[in-house]
């Protein structure tokens, strides 16, 4: 990752410099959804001309790919607009185009607003409409501020391109897929179902030939993406109904592709024909990230997540018995309306029975237009903050000790990319941690048999087994 001039993150790109090509610089925030959204636009701007750059200063179009799932995520980009207003101001007096973006969840929830509060953004798209970004570039030239927030009635990826081999190739030997998009689930706290749409599964023709072009250009492992991938549905070759397991196994025929994982799930969607899966694929990864946000029933029932903490801890033993080496990964809020503390010691109570492998956990943040939004017992931030704190300390503790667990076994890693050091490569385990070794006579999309040194602060170690 390198720094640009928001002083944010850059998306690592691939460059191909065309002489008189237009350059754009994406920016990415939110979920792995966005990530891979993101190259579908900058392989859709390729067809219209543009090359992708890493250096903001040398863009002619910057695009924000934003999220909204929390109150922060959303206002850092009224405060990278406001410093690209001021990039753009600076641009006009030099007599160069600079084209302002704003993409993703932000886009489709304040989409107006964004118009009025930033007079410098040209050009808002919402997530269903990316395939229409050259269209709307051209209208920003002729001189519209341009607004696609619509769903689109048609489908985006049925008109999205799929970059060439040589720039798939370029993005390195793991992909990410989006076979699902949206949720109809409406838990409380959530924007998604508003940013995103209700659920639409792409069909299996579809993912079929993105997944054999990726392997094509060298891709070993896939992760299927989805707000609530496992609630994927569609139509196998003879007409029967196919839920992801189906889809997990015939891509499992895919030669070449060593391996599989899927996120997000929820855990209503979690039927036996995909715990089956676990139990027989090989090729599908002993990694789940199953968020479960709060442990109190009341809560549970507060947040419309239609299940209680029993019920997810029962799902989890099915799981763990069809394939004893999973890891288990999740998300947690602290701090929704009317939490207590009795409610939060259940939550603790969940993470000690599961003992997470990994896990994401935030304060609850009251997002306008959700359910939540209107309930009235906040709790205090302070109180959330030492939620937090003490969840996510316990949590840690568990993430090492998962860590520690592997010193010494040995286990199967997919060769990445290079390591800091030269002749040393990082791999990646199959509960998704990264493996640092000295690799001789290996190149990057080898799966190699390795044995766990030591572990560091976020990675391991390991040696040849
Ligand atoms: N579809 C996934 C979650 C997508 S959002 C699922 O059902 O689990 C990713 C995570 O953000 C959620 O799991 C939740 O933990 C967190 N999140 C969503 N809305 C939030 C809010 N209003 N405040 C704090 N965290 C939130
Ligand atoms: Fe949001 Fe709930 Fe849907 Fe997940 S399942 S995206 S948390 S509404
Ligand atoms: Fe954020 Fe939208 Fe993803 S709100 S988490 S970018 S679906």
């Amino acid at each position: 990752m390198t720094q640009d001039t928001l002083g944010l993150d850059a998306t690592p790109i691939a460059m191909a410099h065309g002489a008189n090509s237009r350059k754009v610089f994406i920016k990415t925030y939110g979920c792995q959804m966005n990530v891979y959204d993101s190259l579908r636009m900058s392989d859709a701007l390729a067809k219209d001309g543009y090359v992708q750059t890493e250096d903001m200063g040398e863009a002619d179009l910057v695009l924000l790919n934003t999220c909204h799932i929390r109150e922060k995520a959303a206002e850092k980009v009224y405060s990278a607009l406001g410093r690209l207003r001021d990039m753009k101001k600076l641009r006009e007096e030099e007599g160069r185009e600079f084209v302002i973006g704003v993409a993703g969840c932000v886009a489709q929830a304040e989409g107006e607003e964004i118009l009025r509060r930033a007079p410098a953004v040209d050009v808002v798209i919402g997530p269903q409409t990316y395939h229409r970004l050259p269209q709307a570039l051209a209208r920003v030239r002729d001189g519209e501020r341009v607004i696609e927030t619509d769903y689109a009635v048609e489908d985006k990826f049925e008109h999205l391109p799929v970059a060439e081999k040589a720039k798939l190739r370029s993005r390195g030997v793991t992909a990410f897929l989006t076979v699902q998009e949206g949720c109809d689930k409406f838990c409380t706290f959530c924007v998604v179902p508003y940013t995103r749409g209700s659920e639409v599964s792409r069909p299996v023709s579809q993912i079929l030939d993105e997944a054999m072009k990726l392997v094509d250009a060298g891709v070993r492992e896939i992760t299927l993406l989805g707000q609530n991938v496992n609630a994927w549905r569609s139509t196998g070759p003879k007409g029967e109904e196919w839920g992801l397991a189906e889809l997990l196994y015939r891509l499992a025929e895919i030669p070449g592709l060593a391996r599989l994982r899927y996120t997000t799930s929820h855990p209503r969607d979690m039927d036996d024909r995909l715990i089956e899966a676990h139990r027989e694929l090989r090729a599908l990864m002993p990694y789940l990230h199953l968020p479960v946000q709060a442990g109190s029933d009341r809560i549970l029932k507060a947040m419309n997540r239609r299940h209680t903490g029993e019920e997810y801890l029962r799902l989890i033993e099915r799981i763990r018995t069809a394939r004893p080496d999973i890891a288990m990964s999740g998300d947690f809020i602290v701090g929704f309306p009317g939490e207590t503390d009795q409610d939060f010691e259940d939550t603790l109570a969940i993470v000690e029975a599961v003992k997470y492998a990994q896990a994401f956990s935030f304060k609850y943040s009251t997002r306008p237009g959700t359910p939540g939004a209107d309930l009235t017992d906040q709790v205090p931030e302070d109180v959330k903050a030492e939620r937090l704190e003490r969840l996510q300390a316990r949590l840690l503790k568990q993430q090492n000790d998962f860590a520690q667990s592997l010193v010494g076994k040995t286990m199967d890693v997919l060769l990445e990319k290079p390591g800091r050091m030269p002749g040393q490569l990082i791999g990646r385990s199959p509960w998704l941690q990264s493996v640092n070794l000295d690799a001789k006579n290996m190149k990057i999309g080898d799966i190699i048999h390795v044995r766990i040194t030591a572990t560091g602060p976020n990675s391991l170690f390991a040696e040849v087994a």
